[in-house]
């Protein structure tokens, strides 16, 4: 993966060593080594202490750290201290500091709290990481590049506005060609001049009442395109400033999981890994936590990711901060494993004293020592990664794939109607979870991408399409692919204007339906979808809401139809034959149950079968490379489980031979391989 020279689990966490006086260095090598770490991430907030004042930067007290490190085995994931920057450059220069959505400009503190369009940032960042890369071009113990520390949020000042019209004139050449594509002759909106263009915020087109909505979506998102590469800009004149030093040293960043504002398509194209902060909350389910890890193994065409944070414990930065119950932190540590993580890594390594995360767990407590419920675990976790290295670099192979996008999600939550209370990824996830409940593994894919390789993909709420990818998905069909859509699917083009002569616009032709009305329901509005159909091999009343679409058929096949309403009787669900394919339209919000029943009809059909057969509650996946491959069993129940195992296995952990009936304890992990 990315080539990381270490290949090992990564194990460990990020390292504040300037929070502390120095003589804790050697206890910090001593637990470090106790826990089995080999891995620290570093200095990554420590722009004040690298570069004191504008023309000195000290890296002595670094070096020190570094090679202590080193010379006990354990490597550096170097970071860029970016994130935050030092008050005297906010103090000498005022203009880096970014307006908000309101319009109020910020003052300096916090952190990510920078414009990325301010020259003199641009010209900071790029200072320090090239200081750092000549610096450290030569040291054996750097692993991998950590620039900066989760990208975002927007800027809305007067320099992002200039360069967000700059930015338009690039993309658009002239003004009457904006016009067009926006459809500014709407409310009389037409510009004259590329400078009457004025950013997007609650000033002036967000909703405020509505939340994400907007009154000119076209505008509002170009802007998140403009600023998702605005901020895409100053990672990138980081990473070329490493480069130029350390050309075969891997790069990244730390995402965090599904961030709106952020394109993570784009970004991680000019990432050498993926790599994110997981932080489930107690309430979470599994299924979440999987959608979340998968969406980020899909970043990158399935190649392994990092799990560059999560916490040992309890956070603090939640509502309400339970404590990771016993074999949980473990439990979600291989679930991410299982997912495609090459890492288990932390925040943080020592449990600051004050600020804002003195009440973050960290792997060493306020106690300062390991005798602890979560250091036992942390010391058996550690132990238990140095058995399962030959993982590393496995991949999962998915039949099934959805469909998520970021600029589909922006379109979809920016348009005022039809329901301005639907959340799109959650709506993903919703399709997400009947899989994850039958074992199926899923890419979670990007449009844009070959699609060729699955046998069946669900692309939920597709609003938003365009040429190229109406035609990819039209190929896919024709050849044999089977496409399950839903409501709010192929309606706008990438400007937000709908897709003329009936809906669903771009997949009409595809699923031979066409949605005549949308009806939107209020929360306490249900409608049910009727099936009885001979050619389903289930039948029965399941309940629908958020959206009913009235639909009439050209050509398909009706699989349900509507309980209740002046449409009921029409159709809900329908199949329609294309090519050797088949395109399958949901035309409402179905009940888990309806969907369950729904794919396990298509998988089916398809042939897709889980990995093995468990009791509900458990998990199961697969990475593999070549003939080899990893099994993973992971039992999310408070109770223990028995399984049967279908031939004789290696268990990892154990080390030995296992076949027959096996019990798995409550929050327990199996790791299977042959
Ligand atoms: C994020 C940040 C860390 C830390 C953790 C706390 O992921 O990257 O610096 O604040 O959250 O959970
Ligand atoms: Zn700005």
């Amino acid at each position: 993966m990315a080539n990381i020279k270490l290949k090992e689990f990564l194990y460990g966490g990020d390292y504040n060593p300037d929070q502390w006086p120095e003589e804790i260095l050697n206890e910090d090598i001593r637990l470090m080594k106790y826990f089995n770490v080999n891995a620290a991430t570093f200095p990554v907030f420590s722009w004040a202490k690298l570069q004191p004042e504008e023309d000195r930067f000290d890296f002595e007290w670094l070096d020190k750290i570094i090679n202590l490190l080193y010379e006990n085995g354990i490597y550096t994931v170097l970071a860029t201290p970016t994130a935050a920057q030092p008050a005297w450059l906010s103090k000498k220069y005022p203009e880096i500091l970014p307006v908000d959505e309101y319009g109020r400009q910020r003052k300096h503190g916090a952190r990510q709290n920078y414009c990325p369009n301010s020259p003199v940032m641009k010209e900071a960042v790029r200072r320090v990481a090239e200081e750092m890369a000549k610096h450290y071009k030569d040291h054996p113990s750097i692993l991998l590049w950590h620039i900066s520390n989760e990208y975002g949020p927007y800027c809305y000042c007067e320099k992002c506005e200039k360069a967000f019209r700059e930015w338009l004139k690039d993309k658009y050449k002239t003004i009457e060609n904006l016009n067009e594509k926006w459809y500014t002759s709407f409310w009389g909106r037409t510009f004259y001049d590329f400078d009457e263009i004025v950013v997007p915020s609650f000033l002036n087109e967000h909703v405020t009442l509505l939340g994400t909505v907007t009154c000119m979506q076209a505008l509002s998102l170009d802007y998140n395109r403009f600023m998702s590469d605005s901020l895409l800009n100053l990672f990138k004149i980081e990473k070329e400033s490493i480069r130029k030093y350390m050309p075969d040293t891997p790069i990244t960043t730390n995402l965090m999981r599904d961030y709106k504002p952020l394109n993570y398509y784009k970004w991680a194209k000019e990432m050498d890994v993926v790599s994110w902060d997981c932080y489930p909350t107690i309430k979470d389910h599994p299924s979440s936590i999987a959608f979340q890890h998968d969406i980020m193994r899909g970043l990158k065409d399935g190649q392994p990711f990092l799990l560059m944070e999560q916490s040992p414990n309890q956070v603090n930065w939640q509502t309400y901060n339970s404590l990771k119950r016993p074999g949980v932190m473990r439990l979600y540590s291989y679930q991410a494993v299982a997912h495609g993580a090459d890492s288990v890594m932390f925040f943080q390594w020592r449990q600051a004293r004050g600020s804002a995360e003195k009440f973050h767990s960290a792997m060493v407590p306020h106690v300062m020592h390991e005798n602890t419920r979560s250091g036992r675990e942390l010391k058996q976790l550690g132990e238990e990664l140095k058995k399962l290295n030959k993982i590393i670099d496995s991949k999962i192979d998915a039949k099934v794939a959805i469909l998520f996008d970021w600029e589909n999600w922006w379109a979809l939550e920016y348009s005022l109607g039809p329901n301005n209370s639907i959340r799109y990824s959650q709506h993903v996830e919703y399709f997400y979870k009947s899989f994850f409940k039958k074992n199926i593994q899923v890419d979670i894919i990007n449009p844009r991408s070959d699609l060729s390789k699955y046998s069946l993909i669900v692309a939920p709420l597709l609003y938003m399409m365009n040429e190229d990818i109406s035609k990819k998905i039209e190929q896919y069909v024709a050849s044999g692919g089977y496409l399950i859509t839903t409501y709010l699917s192929g309606l706008v083009d990438e400007n937000d204007l709908i897709v003329l002569g009936g809906y669903p616009g771009w997949l009409r032709k595809i699923l031979g339906i066409w949605v005549e009305e949308i009806d939107s329901l209020y929360p306490d509005m249900k409608n049910s979808i009727i099936v009885n159909n001979p050619s389903l091999d289930f039948n029965g009343e399941f309940e629908c809401s958020t959206i009913c679409d009235v639909i009439n058929l050209e050509g398909a096949n009706v699989l349900a139809t509507y309980g209740k309403d002046f449409y009921k009787n029409t159709p809900a669900v329908t199949e329609n034959t294309f090519g050797n394919g088949k395109a399958v339209y949901i035309g409402t919000k179905p009940s888990e149950e309806f969907l369950d029943k729904l794919f396990d009809y298509y998988l089916n059909s398809l042939n897709i079968k889980p990995i093995l057969y468990v009791p509900d509650g458990v998990e199961v996946t697969k990475r593999q490379y070549e003939n080899v491959y990893f099994i993973f069993v992971i039992n999310h129940n408070d109770y223990e489980i028995k399984i049967n195992l279908d031939k004789e296995y290696y268990n990892m952990l154990s080390e030995q031979k296992i076949s027959g009936e096996i019990c798995l304890a409550a929050k327990d992990v199996l790791i299977l391989t042959i």
